[in-house]
């Protein structure tokens, strides 16, 4: 990656997205990188345990929303680019409550990039010429397809159904706006649902894993045919630094990997690998823990997405293959029970309880 800024900001670099990006910057390319995070229940310095070249990291735990603190970073570290991935990312926590998400992801956002924009000001012509602001939003910001629909595209209508959407969108807004306005190079990107190491045990892959280990139900909201399009976290991080590298200021980019699911045949595939790699002593599958809880309210029935844009103009593509990534990320979680139990906060346990309480029984 030849035109990578040599000093990058990662803000949100010790949760699952923003740590495995950490660790493909620090281990492919030769930048220093400084991840602010605020280490909210999402974020955890195991994440970024054992980078290869420690040397060219700096962690400041810290909070978006102060905007003296971004700027001390941006100016103390000269930074060059800001990869902005901070924020509250549940749909659900966004459903019991939403003001962490206003806060984080709007007002957050807003204060970042007026920081990034004082910043960008006081640069030399060459340094203002390099900057990036990369955005990192999210497909939910689109809305709910219907089945025979075409994916999302740049050009589609941005109508965000839950309160966590609904902030992202906000904050593209605000975003698009610094660059129209200001000039300001922004970059904004809107990928699908992530999947991989160190994902927090709130999303579904990760639930499903933990629940089915310990012998609980499974819980699949309403019916289980929603459909997601799932993308390996590496082949996001790739994307994004592809953006960094190469992407036009005040674009948008979308990015997915064209490997749309039902939740109940993700579920399904990922009892199956449980069951190659780990079988129930009593012969049954894991299958049989899954059991159809209330739906979540306003649930999105269907995302799909095109990376088409990317592709051409950024040549970009996915490249780890669902199974093999699915089957990996099975491994990963297997082989670490010790991460578990160490993001397992007492806050995090108390959303889980409250949230699946009645199905939270052991079956054994
Ligand atoms: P995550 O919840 O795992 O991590 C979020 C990180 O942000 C945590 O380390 C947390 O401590 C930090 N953070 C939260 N509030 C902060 C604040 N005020 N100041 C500083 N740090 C703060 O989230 P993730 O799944 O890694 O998502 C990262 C980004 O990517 C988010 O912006 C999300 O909207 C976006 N995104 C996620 C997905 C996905 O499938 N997970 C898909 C598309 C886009
Ligand atoms: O599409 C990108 C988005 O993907 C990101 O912007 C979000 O940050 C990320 O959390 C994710 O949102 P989802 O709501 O799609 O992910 P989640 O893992 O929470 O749920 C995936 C699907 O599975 C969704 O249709 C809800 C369903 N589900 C989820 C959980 C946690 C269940 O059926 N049971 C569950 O217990």
């Amino acid at each position: 990656m030849a035109n990578l800024p040599s000093s990058i900001l990662v803000t949100g670099g010790a949760g699952f997205i923003g740590s495995a990006l950490v660790r493909m910057l620090n281990e492919t390319t030769d930048a220093r990188v400084v991840t602010l995070d605020k280490l909210t229940y999402a974020g955890h310095r195991e994440n970024l345990a054992g980078l290869a070249h420690p040397e060219r990291h700096t962690f400041v735990h810290g909070d978006v929303c102060d905007r003296a603190l971004c700027a001390a970073v941006l100016a103390e570290h000269r930074v060059e680019a800001v990869l902005h991935l901070a924020a509250e990312s549940h749909v659900d926590r966004s459903i019991v409550g939403a003001d962490a998400f206003v806060e984080t992801n709007i007002v957050g956002t807003h204060r970042l990039v007026e920081a990034a924009r004082a910043h960008f000001s006081a640069l030399s012509a060459e340094g203002r010429a390099r900057f990036r602001f990369v955005h990192v939003s999210t497909d939910e910001v689109y809305g709910s397809l219907a089945p025979n629909e075409l994916p999302f595209t740049e050009k589609s209508p941005v109508r965000p159904n839950s309160p966590y959407a609904a902030s992202k969108a906000a904050a593209d807004h605000l975003v698009r706006a610094a660059h129209r306005t200001h000039g300001f190079p922004a970059i904004l990107t809107n990928c699908s649902n992530n999947y991989g190491p160190r994902q927090m045990p709130e999303k579904l892959i990760p639930v499903v894993i933990e629940r089915a280990l310990a012998r609980m139900s499974i819980p699949i909201y309403g019916d289980g045919l929603q459909v997601r399009d799932w993308i390996h976290v590496d082949d996001h991080c790739r994307a994004l630094l592809r953006v960094l590298e190469a992407g036009r200021a005040g674009e948008v980019y979308n990015i997915g990997g064209d490997c749309e699911r039902t939740n109940l045949a993700l579920v399904r595939a990922l009892c199956a690998a449980l069951d190659h790699e780990r079988p129930r002593a009593d012969g049954a599958g894991y299958a049989a823990q899954i059991e159809h809880v209330a739906d979540r309210p306003g649930h999105d029935r269907r995302y799909a997405i095109s990376s088409a844009k990317l592709a051409h103009e950024l040549g970009w593509r996915a490249t780890t293959p669902f199974e093999q990534g699915l089957a990996d990320t099975v491994r990963w979680y297997l082989a670490n029970g010790a991460w578990l139990a160490a993001v397992s906060s007492a806050e995090h346990r108390a959303f889980m309880a409250r949230q699946y309480g009645p199905h939270a029984r052991s079956l054994t």
